[in-house]
């Protein structure tokens, strides 16, 4: 018997066992073990029904994503899972934890499912450019209907035990905690009551008589939400023909599209940012068993929009959270506003009456640091100005424990200079949340000089817990992802001002994948926020303050963006579509005639690459100075914090994609064209495409 899959027998009941950690992928050993197990149960006359269940934290997570991209062994999945359907013995699924992908597919060939009340269950495979290629696209339209398995397919989230009950995807839901117990409940029930194999694929009342235009229904909507998107338009594909076909034909479309996907690069693509997300939490040279502190009460300092948002991101995961102001009426604000935004959520649907009261009363406000004593954690989230924040953490030095952890959301601002207002920089850390913070999943953690390893250990595993993306970037200006946005929108600025449009500009990155474009971002980001900090460097005579612009111009009508309205696009009052404004288009031509530029046709492509090889110069710039640890870590930056489009793996990934001699070359010829620093290729990124290598080399 293999290894990872075992077979005993309780009573007259033959129990599959997968045990394969962490997740009980189902790879070629527990498709093996599968396989031969199921074997052992069709032979063993003493076992009467079957009943597969999974050790360990949760049932079959999916097909084992770390062999896509080789070549498949037998015996493949789809086939294991056809003996099951098959089998002349009825089969009980016993579900906890998550039955995901390959491995609901498994359970969906079962004659009968039961999940524990905690359990979920999806096919995700939407989420990694695929389609669920083992029979899935095919039995779950059988057993719920084809509109519901393609909302299932197509969104790739999981439904809990309850919605997959009232789905008909599982015959029964149990109020125990042991999926073992409640399979062998059900079994025991099947064989009181004589139950027969019930094979999914024999099944049809649930695919017969539908409405002709439901699959056209799902591409319309698709040619407007999905438009770059592969593997969806090939999910609706393969349940119409789960619908128009017979079983085994099904199954062999359903294959044939999947493998349409695993060769896309949009899989290559997302499967890269499906491991990022995970690998950056792996932190070179600092062992997965470095001690962490303990961390069970957190204050934040400053009640405006960010701290209020960090406050959220705690209270959300079960802290107590202390939220200091020193104006009271800030304060007051503050929490009103973090009782609006739970209030809001709670009519959408998101949060129960009670979540959103429970949340509330973790959330405790103070307006004196003497409350702080035995935070185990401080986040301060105050303005952004050196003196202010040397101040608070002069402040709390004075004031908490030893061995709490001082972190700084400064987004700017020397973490060493903040540290050094201390007696303990050893204890301090920058904590850079992206606003909305409670929204946001990316949280550059920042190490400063002297920062100690145990308080690494601790704010990345924090990050975990609050359900955000940490990643552990190094101190300079803008850290990873602001400095590498600060070269995109420096050159989405020169491409306006050599004759692009923002419109233009902005498509032409939405058409790459972002979500919104420089301009339409900066408008939801707020005008202001960056010509007050220009401003401040003018005043200060700093020599490299960019000279006033229309930007700045616009930020002086007091057109700050979304918020009021009108910015570098209006907005019709509480709308957020950007309309091109041509009052906007009158600043621009004037600028550029005050600067005696004359505008040129400019094409999508010189913007594309323009704005996306800016951001590859910069990050390997970043990489070569060790502010990023890996390729991986900007990746994964970008992808969390600034909608990098997933399909295309993360910018460096993308970069190796391209291929670094064509990227070098063009950097190379900007530089010859535009000269500035910014145009210099980095010498990283000049040796890797001269040695014909990429980043994933490194
Ligand atoms: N294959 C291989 N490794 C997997 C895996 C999978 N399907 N799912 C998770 N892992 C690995 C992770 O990479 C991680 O490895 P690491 O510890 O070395 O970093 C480890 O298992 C634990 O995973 P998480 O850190 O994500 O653990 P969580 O408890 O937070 O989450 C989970 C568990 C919800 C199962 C989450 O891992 C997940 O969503 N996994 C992917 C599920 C998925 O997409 N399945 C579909 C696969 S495609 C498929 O089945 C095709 C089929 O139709 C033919």
């Amino acid at each position: 018997m293999s290894s990872v899959v075992s077979y005993r027998r309780v009573g007259r009941v033959g129990v599959i066992t997968v045990d394969y950690p962490p997740v009980n992928a189902v790879g070629v050993g527990v498709r093996n073990g599968l396989r031969s197990a199921l074997d052992a149960g069709l032979a063993d006359a003493g076992a009467d029904i079957l009943l597969l269940t999974a050790a360990g934290r949760t049932f079959m997570a999916g097909a084992d994503i770390k062999e896509f991209g080789k070549p498949s062994q037998p015996p493949i999945l789809p086939e294991v899972i056809a003996a099951f359907d098959a089998s002349a013995k009825p089969i009980v699924a016993a579900i906890h934890g998550t039955a995901l992908g390959g491995g609901l597919e498994v359970a969906l060939a079962c004659h009968f499912r039961v999940a524990l009340r905690s359990a979920k269950l999806g096919l995700p495979e939407v989420k990694l450019g695929l389609l669920p290629g083992a029979g899935g696209t095919q039995r779950l339209p059988r057993l719920i209907g084809p509109a519901k398995a393609l909302d299932m397919i197509l969104s790739g989230d999981p439904v809990t035990a309850a919605t997959a009950l009232e789905l008909g995807l599982i015959d029964t839901v149990d109020d125990g905690d042991s999926a073992l117990d409640a399979g062998l409940r059900l079994a025991e029930r099947a064989l009181a009551e004589g139950w027969a194999p019930r094979p999914t694929s024999a099944r049809t009342d649930k695919i017969t008589n539908i409405d002709p235009d439901l699959f056209a229904g799902y591409r319309a909507t698709l040619a407007k939400r999905a438009r770059h998107l592969f593997s969806p338009h090939r999910c609706v594909d393969a349940v119409e023909a789960a619908v128009a076909l017979p079983f085994a034909d099904g199954v062999a479309r359903e294959r044939e599209l999947f493998f349409a996907c695993m060769e896309s690069p949009q899989r290559a693509g997302l499967i890269h940012s499906f491991f990022a997300e995970r690998e950056v939490a792996k932190i070179p040279g600092l062992p997965a068993d470095t001690p962490k502190r303990d961390v069970r009460s957190v204050a934040v300092i400053g009640a405006g929009t960010m701290g209020g948002g960090i406050a959220m991101c705690f209270a959300n995961a079960g802290f107590p959270v202390q939220l200091l102001d020193t104006a009271a009426e800030a304060l007051e604000r503050g929490v009103q506003a973090i009782r609006r935004n739970y209030e809001a959520s709670a009519k959408k649907g998101k949060l129960t009456d009670a979540q959103v009261e429970s949340r509330m009363a973790l959330i405790r406000p103070t307006l004196s640091y003497d409350d702080l004593a035995d935070a185990d954690l401080v986040i301060e989230a105050a303005f952004e100005n050196m003196e202010i924040k040397r101040r608070i953490f002069a402040e709390l030095d004075r004031v908490c424990k030893p061995g709490a952890i001082l972190a700084t959301n400064t987004s700017t601002l020397d973490v060493n200079a903040i540290a050094a207002a201390t007696c303990r920089p050893q204890d301090v850390v920058g904590m850079h949340f992206f606003s909305p913070a409670n929204v946001m999943r990316l949280l550059e953690n920042v190490r400063g000089a002297q920062t100690a390893d145990d308080v690494l250990a601790t704010v990345m595993d924090l990050a975990r817990r609050i359900g955000k993306v940490g990643v552990l970037v190094g101190v300079c200006y803008g850290f990873v992802g602001n400095r590498i946005l600060h070269q995109r929108g420096r050159e989405s600025m020169a491409l306006v001002e050599e004759g692009a449009s923002p419109q233009q500009a902005d498509r032409v990155l939405t058409e790459f994948g972002f979500p919104l474009g420089h301009f339409a971002m900066t408008d939801l980001a707020g005008i202001d926020v960056g010509w007050r900090i220009r401003e401040e460097r003018r005043k200060s005579g700093d020599p490299d303050a960019q000279a006033v612009n229309w930007l700045d111009a616009l930020a002086e009508q007091g057109r700050y963006g979304q918020k009021t309205s009108a910015g570098i696009y209006r907005y019709e009052p509480g709308s957020r579509v950007a309309i091109p404004d041509p009052a906007v288009d009158a600043l621009i031509s004037a600028d550029r005639a005050k600067r005696g530029l004359v505008p040129r046709d400019v094409s999508d492509d010189e913007i594309r690459d323009r704005c996306l090889y800016a951001m590859v110069n910069e990050a390997a710039k970043i990489l070569d100075e060790g502010i990023a640890a890996r390729p991986v870590d900007v990746d994964a930056i970008w992808l969390h914090g600034y909608g990098f489009p997933a399909h295309r793996g993360g910018l460096l990934f993308w970069a190796d994609q391209v291929g670094l001699p064509v990227i070098a070359k063009a950097i190379d010829g900007y530089h010859a064209r535009f000269g500035g620093s910014h145009w210099e290729l980095s010498p990283l990124l000049r040796r890797l495409a001269q040695e014909g290598r990429g980043f994933r080399d490194l």
